[in-house]
């Protein structure tokens, strides 16, 4: 499967949010990645389904969009008729984590499931036929612009394992501190999802942000 380079808009200049979907889009971005926090979840207050549903009017790529926020079932129709293609969820955010799945299965996005650094696969394993990726957090989530945790790369390098043994074509996403020098060993442990928010928004050129992930990632 191709791997996908999706830029995170959470570090784009949101005054010129539109100009910057449509920026990242022509330089080359796979996916748009939209970091949903509420504040209880994760410390951080980011977005809601009304910028979700901007990110929607100004691009057609699919809408990668990762919830951290408790109770997620209670806004999983909201994000969807916003414009989701894929809705994450915290494995460690919900207890019914097979209804959760189901219900965005059902309301026509495609299912997935996020943990957090220390959170164990084990969260995910009963449910993961049913969804379409996992997003290993390789940084703590509710911020951008923090280190890459190496440790992470055993967890993607496991699932990656798992995923193969059950023959399933489960996506691998990798979150959190991705740029030019940590998507090669992300890479090369599994991952074939690459969320960047600074390393693309933070750089001059997009296209050549985007590119050198993508050449890292192919190992070019
Ligand atoms: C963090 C978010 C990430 C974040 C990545 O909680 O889930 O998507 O935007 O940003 P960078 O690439 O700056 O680490
Ligand atoms: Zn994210």
């Amino acid at each position: 499967m191709a791997q996908i380079v999706a830029p995170s808009i959470l570090a784009c200049d949101f005054g010129r949010l539109a100009e910057e979907v449509r920026a990242v889009a022509a330089a080359g971005a796979d996916w748009m990645h939209v970091d949903v926090m509420d504040g209880s979840f994760v410390p951080n207050i980011s977005i809601g389904p009304a910028v979700v549903a901007a990110v929607r009017r100004s691009t057609s790529l699919p809408l990668d969009v990762h919830l951290m926020i408790d109770e997620p079932d209670r806004h999983l129709e909201a994000f969807v008729e916003a414009g989701a293609t894929s809705i994450s969820v915290h494995a460690e955010a919900t207890n019914r984590l097979w209804r959760t799945v189901q219900r965005i299965a059902e309301l026509g996005a495609k299912p997935a499931l996020a943990l957090s650094p220390a959170s164990p696969l084990e969260l995910v394993m009963e449910v993961l036929d049913e969804v379409d990726m996992v997003l290993l957090m390789t940084v703590e989530p509710g911020f951008g612009g923090q280190r890459f945790l190496p440790s992470v790369l055993r967890k993607v390098a496991r699932l990656r394992e798992i995923v193969t043994e059950r023959r399933l074509s489960t996506r691998i996403e990798v979150d959190g501190g991705v740029d030019q020098q940590t998507a090669g060993p992300a890479a090369r442990a599994g991952a074939d999802v690459f969320v960047a928010g600074t390393a693309i928004f933070g750089a001059e050129d997009y296209a050549d942000a985007i590119d050198a992930i993508r050449r890292a990632a192919k190992g070019t």
